[in-house]
């Protein structure tokens, strides 16, 4: 890899698993395009990493991937200012519980256009710039819930399951052409200040189970250039998505239905 040459977009890279991705791929001395909301945790996360790797060379673009042009406007702006990437991390996305019907209809939109839309028009953009770049690499973030559809969190769950389902798909599609497709399918993993407090609060079976975005990021870049078609991160994880496939599916959905429940109970 041309370091000097290529750039890895990172989208949502500047909080949570997006910024620990950005930060892996920067001490890895790979150049970088960092896409995320127009704020302060952006310009943050790249005032950091320029302190911290001054041998790599970084870019920002603050915009609303949400909105209905935004794939179009990012592969624009790379053209524009000559960033050729080699490596596309789709990470940008978030998720909402409670009721399915209780949840406003556009709050979902927003979440169907950033989780799947945004990531889905980004490779379509960027494929033809990938293939001249070869060896190279896309990975998009689905969501441990590819195993196991959550209750409660059924539209999430659902953009989840698209962007597994489409990454296994396209990289079957992508092989012949030096496109590696990889699907990054991490657990709970904590990330902000209050997520952080309800762990240490749960005790040792709650931390048995989530991780950290730093170790989540080591993985999911060591994995991504080993080529590797489904990551998931921590063995635990991997754990339950081997178990999760040998449970009958009505059994599996009794009991996630009761894991889940306490989701809505507050606003029963
Ligand atoms: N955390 C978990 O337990 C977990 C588990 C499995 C999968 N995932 C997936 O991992 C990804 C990252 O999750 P996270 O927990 O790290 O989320 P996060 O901490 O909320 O970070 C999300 C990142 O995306 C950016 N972003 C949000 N909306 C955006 C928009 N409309 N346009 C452009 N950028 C936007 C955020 O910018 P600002 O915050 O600066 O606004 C931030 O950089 C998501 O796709 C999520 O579904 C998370």
């Amino acid at each position: 890899m041309n370091n000097q040459q290529y750039y890895t977009l990172v989208t949502g890279g500047s909080q949570g698993i997006g910024r620990a991705l950005s930060m892996e791929c920067a001490k890895r001395g790979m150049n970088l395009l960092i896409v995320a909301l127009e704020n302060e945790h952006l310009n943050n996360t790249v005032e950091e990493i320029k302190d911290t790797y001054n041998n790599i060379l970084i870019h920002s673009l603050g915009i609303d991937l949400s909105k209905k042009e935004a794939a179009q406007e990012v592969f624009s702006w790379c053209k524009e200012n000559g960033f050729e990437i080699n490596i596309l991390i789709n990470n940008a996305g978030f998720g909402r519980s409670g009721w399915f019907e209780k949840i406003p209809l556009e709050m979902y939109r927003t979440m169907i256009q950033l989780n799947n839309q945004a990531l889905f028009e980004l490779c379509y953009h960027f494929i033809p710039m990938l293939k001249e770049n070869k060896p190279a690499h896309i990975m998009n973030m689905s969501s441990l819930e590819a195993y196991l559809p959550t209750p409660y969190k059924a539209a999430y769950t659902a953009t989840k399951h698209f962007v597994f389902a489409y990454s296994l798909a396209l990289r079957e599609e992508m092989k012949q052409f030096g496109v590696n497709v990889s699907v990054l399918c991490p657990g709970s993993t904590v990330t902000n200040e209050d997520g952080l407090k309800r762990i240490q609060s749960q005790g040792k079976k709650a931390k048995l189970v989530v991780m950290m975005p730093e170790p989540v990021a080591e993985i999911a870049i060591t994995d991504l250039l080993n080529n590797k078609q489904i990551i998931i991160p921590g063995r635990v994880n991997k754990f339950i998505a081997f178990l999760s496939k040998r449970i009958p599916i009505r059994r599996k959905m009794r009991l996630l239905e009761k894991l889940f429940r306490s989701y809505v109970q507050e606003e029963a």
